[in-house]
């Protein structure tokens, strides 16, 4: 078992690592003597590890509530948070917790409700079951809601007791699913660990990944995460964080969740790698690198539906970017492999550079 640990605002979060543990997940929560417990999950993990964590925590004698809302990235909404915290009234005292269990989704709006119910009163335990989850969303405060406009236009920072990520859960995800987490250990090898990022190229072209992969694919990520968050703990102002993320977003916000966050991410990667180049930060051999590094995983290659029409969609949704300033939306560029990116304003790149980004991944 490895257990790590992250802070946040002076309070101490455990992350537990470990292969086939879900069983030990009632008595860990019994730990901190929850009088009741809500679980969230959404319909699809509800009968996977859902049921199984509620009997589990039972087991300990502690009653508990099973929540569900259907998969999707459009759940990520207030009206969904608020539906929860109505069903949480009448049976969540003060002294109860809330464990979110399922992907990223779930975590943000359950982590969402918890701090909102009760006005933080509820302790908040995280049992992520994605590879997205397990290495990022579940890794840090940051809880997000999005809005019509845009991803993640309203958010609360409230932290786990502690983060249970029992590995041998992740080997019921799909290719997709898989690659949809890979995205972002890439993001993070590119940006801090030359030598991961040759080992994450060198998985197996199926991503049917063996338990020693996954346990290490997490476990790495999951370190630098923690080194990102260690200068930054309120995942603001570190730019590895960011990279991609700027265009990645809106990419996926555009795509009307069709695509997965990690599918538009790796769009937003190149795109924003052409963007470099364009402003003399990224050479054409490192452009070329990202656009390979994509295809090796079989993440899409193209932007789908491009359109004009999209591509200004796309520019007019960086108004609402929730880290635009008075100098425009920042993108986290990267200079070289290796090096953290940097932040360039909108005020500092020509108009039709965007455009042309979107040109050149379509
Ligand atoms: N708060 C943060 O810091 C942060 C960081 C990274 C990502 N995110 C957010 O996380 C979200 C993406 O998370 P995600 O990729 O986990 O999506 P998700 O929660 O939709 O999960 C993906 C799919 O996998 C299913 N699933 C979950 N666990 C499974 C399992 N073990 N086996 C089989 N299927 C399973 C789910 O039902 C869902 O259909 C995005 O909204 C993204 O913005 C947030
Ligand atoms: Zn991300």
């Amino acid at each position: 078992m490895t257990t790590k640990k992250f802070c946040f605002a002076g309070k101490e979060t455990e992350v537990i690592v470990d292969w086939d543990i879900l069983t030990g997940i009632g008595q860990k929560i019994a730990e901190y003597d929850p009088y009741r417990i809500v679980i969230v999950t959404d319909t699809n993990v509800r009968k996977s590890y859902g049921e199984f964590v509620k009997k589990e925590i039972e087991s300990q004698g502690i009653e508990c509530l099973l929540l569900d809302f259907h998969p999707g990235e459009a759940q990520k909404a207030r009206e969904v948070k608020d539906r929860i915290l109505d069903e949480m009234l009448g049976f969540a005292t003060a002294d109860s917790g809330v464990v979110a269990v399922g992907g990223g989704i779930v975590l943000d709006v359950a982590g969402y409700a918890a701090c909102e119910y009760f006005r933080e009163k509820l302790k908040f335990f995280a049992v992520p079951t994605t590879l997205m989850a397990a290495h990022d969303a579940a890794i840090g405060a940051k809880n997000a809601l999005n809005s019509r406009f845009a991803k993640h236009s309203f958010g609360v920072y409230y932290s786990p007791e502690f983060v249970f990520v029992d590995v041998k859960t992740l080997q019921t995800l799909s290719q997709r699913e898989i690659r949809n987490g890979l995205v972002e250990s890439i993001k993070h090898a590119m940006a801090q660990d030359p030598v991961f990022l040759e080992y994450l190229l060198s998985l197996p072209s199926d991503l049917k990944l063996s338990k020693e992969e996954l346990l290490k694919v997490v476990n790495r990520t999951i370190d630098l995460k923690l080194e990102c968050m260690k200068e930054d703990e309120y995942e603001m102002f570190n730019p590895v964080l960011h990279l991609g993320h700027t265009l990645g977003h809106q990419i996926e916000f555009h795509s009307n969740f069709l695509l997965t966050h990690g599918e538009a991410l790796s769009l937003g990667i190149r795109a924003e790698a052409v963007l470099a180049n364009k402003l003399d930060m990224l050479s054409s051999d490192d452009v070329a690198r990202t656009f390979s590094i994509f295809e090796r995983i079989g993440a899409p290659s193209k932007l789908p539906n491009a359109s004009d029409e999209l591509f200004d969609k796309i520019i007019e949704g960086l108004k609402y970017d929730n880290k635009r300033t008075r100098r425009g939306t920042p993108f986290f560029l990267l200079k070289r492999f290796g090096d953290p990116p940097i932040a360039v304003y909108e005020d500092e790149i020509p108009k039709e550079y965007i455009r042309q980004c979107l040109t050149e991944i379509s």
